[in-house]
């Protein structure tokens, strides 16, 4: 629980004054705990949540304006190029790094659950070839509910914990089927001998005429590295979305499907399918200094770039920009796409507009081009999101479980017609 400093903020409304007790955390500014202003019939304002604390958590720290993000204490750079994706996941689930003992007894029970029931793989063919995988997410996700509905007691410790390894275990396998089923390629089975995102690029790029497929290994390094970059961050959109849903009572499937539905927006998950649209749509390096004024006119956004929270740089993004310049070196790549990519960059750094705005690139800036160059389909890179995201979600809905939460329900700043009588 917080700690309350024994300072209190004083609001005056209509010449009274209501104290508003103060608590700290271990990291980041003081919350004013507004509860009571209810009393004086009055509401907080805050759309867009700019300033509000909706929850207490010891999950992940974020400091926007120094570029700090923490996962249980762990700075983000520390565990991209230390820990593994899976080590991360058992961190943001339990709080500490696993020893080896705990390492292999988690990847175990990771692997013992990366099939789907098969009957799940039908209800693929309900969708239209031409579907967003993302779309296909959010249905089959949301669907595993009614297949492993002798599990969703969420007041079982065992019921919740057991839901999360599913959940992370079987991600990887629904996200590759999502690609294969539209491409119509036939769907590829888990194979438990490889690791987390050794599998989940097997599963993607593998086909029954090509048995000896062999994954990359500086590729699955890169993809493990972009999987940890994504695994959490804080009380964002869809993880906000996660806790809204669980907070009625929801089982985890749905919850996590909702956060799915709320990471697919071009603000949040989408913007790294957005930059490489962007990209098409400039064409050339020749295009840039038009986009550029676009930009400025605010006629466009520029995608990959600017974050709500970080102000000054984004630390996953520097982590990535050097597996960017690894994955482009080891394979040798010369896509006059990524020319683009990196004059974009060039220019978003130096330009006065872009700096004084302090609109610097995002991980997703990076995560896009480095997709790219590994084959992925544009389609698929909010998808890849949502499963490195799917841990940080369910860590979050597993604290608000454990202990005493309410029901999520905001009021508002009634602005309509005021009552009426209907006239016939
Ligand atoms: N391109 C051009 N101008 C921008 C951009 C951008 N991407 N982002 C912000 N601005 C401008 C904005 O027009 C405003 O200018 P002015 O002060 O002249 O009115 C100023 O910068 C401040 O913008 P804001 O709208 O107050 O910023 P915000 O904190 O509400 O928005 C954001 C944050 C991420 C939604 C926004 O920067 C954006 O849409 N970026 C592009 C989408 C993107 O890359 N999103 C991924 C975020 S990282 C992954 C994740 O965590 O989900």
């Amino acid at each position: 629980m917080s700690e309350a400093t024994g300072k209190k903020a004083v609001l005056e409304l209509d010449g009274k004054k209501i104290e508003l007790p103060i608590y700290s955390g271990t990291l980041g500014p003081d919350v004013i705990d507004v509860k009571d202003v209810l009393a004086s019939g009055h509401f907080t304002f805050d759309p867009g949540f700019m300033a509000t604390a909706s929850c207490e958590s010891k999950i992940t720290f974020i400091d926007g304006d120094k570029g700090i993000l923490l996962h249980r204490g762990y700075p983000i750079d520390q565990l991209a190029t230390q820990a593994s994706y899976l080590e991360t996941c058992y961190l943001l689930l339990n709080g500490e790094l696993p020893t080896e003992e705990q390492k292999e007894k988690f990847k175990k029970n990771v692997r013992q659950h990366t099939m789907v029931h098969d009957q799940v793989s039908r209800f693929y063919n309900g969708f239209r070839r031409d579907a967003h995988p993302m779309a296909i997410m959010v249905g089959v996700v949301g669907a595993l509910s009614a297949f492993y509905h002798n599990n969703l007691d969420i007041e079982d410790v065992n019921h919740r914990e057991i839901t999360a390894i599913r959940l992370i275990a079987k991600i990887p396998t629904l996200a590759a089927w999502s690609y294969k089923y539209t491409v119509g390629q036939p769907f590829v089975y888990p194979r438990n001998d490889l690791s987390y995102a050794e599998n989940f690029l097997y599963m993607m790029f593998a086909t029954p005429a090509d048995r000896d497929y062999q994954v990359n290994p500086v590729l699955a390094k890169a993809m493990d590295r972009i999987f940890t970059l994504h695994a959490d961050h804080e009380q964002n959109a869809s993880t906000s979305t996660v806790r809204l849903a669980g907070s009625t009572g929801a089982n985890p499937y749905a919850c996590i499907a909702a956060g799915i539905s709320a990471l697919w927006g071009p603000a949040h998950g989408g913007a790294n399918e957005a930059v490489l649209k962007m990209l098409d749509e400039i064409g050339s390096v020749d295009n840039v200094a038009e986009f550029m004024e676009k930009v400025k006119r605010k006629e466009v956004k520029l995608m990959g770039f600017g974050h709500r929270v970080y102000k000054n740089f984004d630390p996953r993004a520097k982590v990535m920009k050097q597996t960017c310049d690894e994955v482009l070196a080891a394979l040798g790549i010369n896509d006059p796409q990524l020319a683009l990519a990196m004059e974009l960059e060039k220019i978003a750094l130096s330009d006065p507009y872009f700096v004084e705005r302090k609109l610097y690139p995002n991980v997703d800036f990076y995560s896009g081009i480095i997709l790219k160059a590994i084959g992925i389909p544009t389609e698929m890179f909010t998808v890849i999101f949502a499963l490195a995201r799917t841990v940080g979600w369910i860590s979050h809905w597993l604290e608000m479980h454990s202990g005493p939460y309410k029901i999520g329900r905001p009021r508002q700043l009634y602005t309509g017609a005021t009552q009426r009588d209907i006239q016939r």
